[in-house]
């Protein structure tokens, strides 16, 4: 056995006749190559068509239960694959069968740990697609490299050596596994991208809904390290709260003793800093701090605080002097603009958390 194709599916019934029909009209040697289908519960008859498969090719089926979940079934997959080099495609002919070979090649011949079926790299496209999924797949693919440097991270036309995925993280779940498993290598794996032309399906319906945009947005900002969980967001809000007040109460208490607007900005900002700076590390980040105080910690705090302070003022200053808002109002906007930009500094620069990798 030289591959194994791990096809995901979740009611696909319309498209996977059709693709096991194109991948085997390939003409490749039976016995070099098996296609594994992992179901995920599918009601619409889908894995009944996959049985009618196993009977007379080399195909298999697995069946899993529970929560359908895209990166936990091609690990299943992989787990139950029989050959060290792994094709995953989807199973709704968007990626072109005739281009297995080109994708498996490289791992085969031992070039390349892992290749991508790249629709971004020059000569690949994408036909069919409505605009938004454009702007979606472009939108990911742009956060995507700033961890990750190759044009497609978020395909789902890939290859790799089977070992590679006993480093994929444990946290890992959703749509985006080839990003886990970039991510795993650490910029050591050797990468080949493949142009391909993606073609939106014909039959059927994408299952990418926005819990899933949102659970890939929310693992990006994991892997790129950064402290985000409900517990930091809640705790940090928390501490913000308090700041905020702290901040209008001095920032008031200025005006009204006739002080001067920056004079009033940057001591009402320096209050609630130095309080929300010890509550943070104390309280909110504290599962990714040391009771000790370090320096380089304490010094990129304060460059996050005052890039955030530049950014308040800027804010203010519009809003007062272009805008005509009152600086009493004006201040709201302000601090809440620089209470997210304290949030991501924190999280990504200050206190940055590389356990969940
Ligand atoms: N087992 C299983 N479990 N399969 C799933 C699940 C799931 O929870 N969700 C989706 N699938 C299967 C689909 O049946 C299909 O074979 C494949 O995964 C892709 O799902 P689609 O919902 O059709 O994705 P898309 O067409 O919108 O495409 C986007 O995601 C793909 C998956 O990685 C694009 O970004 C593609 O580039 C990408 O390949």
């Amino acid at each position: 056995m030289q591959f194994s194709i791990i096809v995901p599916t979740l009611n696909e019934s319309q498209n996977i006749d059709l693709l096991l029909t194109r991948l085997f009209a390939l003409h490749l040697d039976p016995g070099n190559f098996e296609v594994i289908i992992v179901d995920d519960n599918s009601t619409d008859g889908t894995p009944e068509k996959v049985r009618i498969w196993t009977s007379h090719a080399n195909v298999h089926l697995i069946e899993r239960r529970g929560k359908p979940d895209l990166t936990a079934s091609i690990l299943a997959g992989v787990a139950a694959a029989h050959s060290n080099a792994i094709v995953v495609m989807d199973a709704d002919l968007s990626h072109p069968p005739e281009q297995l070979l080109t994708m498996v090649t490289p791992i085969l011949d031992n070039n390349y740990d892992v290749v991508i079926g790249s629709r971004y790299k020059a000569g690949g496209s994408t036909e069919n697609w409505p605009l938004y999924r454009h702007c979606l797949s472009r939108i990911g693919g742009w956060l995507a490299r700033s961890i990750c440097d190759v044009s497609d991270a978020t395909s789902g036309f890939f290859a790799f050596r089977r070992e590679l995925s006993a480093h994929i993280s444990d946290k890992a779940y959703g749509y985006k596994i080839l990003l886990e498993l970039l991510m795993a290598g650490q910029g050591k794996y050797r990468i080949l991208e493949v142009p391909i032309c993606f073609r939106d399906r014909m039959h059927g319906t994408s299952k990418l809904s926005i819990s899933h945009q949102w659970a890939y947005l929310q693992r990006l900002m994991i892997l790129a390290g950064g402290a985000i969980n409900v517990n930091t967001a809640g705790r940090f809000a928390l501490v913000g709260l308090l700041g905020v007040f702290i901040d209008a109460f001095v920032f008031q208490w200025l005006i009204n003793q006739a002080a001067g607007l920056a004079t009033a900005h940057i001591l009402g900002f320096l209050a609630a800093a130095t309080v929300n700076y010890a509550l943070n590390s104390k309280w909110a980040f504290r599962q990714h701090h040391t009771d000790c105080l370090k320096w380089n910690q304490f010094a990129r705090f304060l460059t996050v605080g005052a890039l955030a302070l530049l950014l308040r003022g800027g804010i203010l200053a519009l809003l007062v002097y272009v805008g005509h808002i009152p600086a009493t109002i004006a201040i709201y906007p302000a601090i809440i603009a620089t209470a997210i930009v304290n949030y991501f500094g924190a999280a990504f620069y200050v206190f940055p958390d590389k356990s969940n990798l």
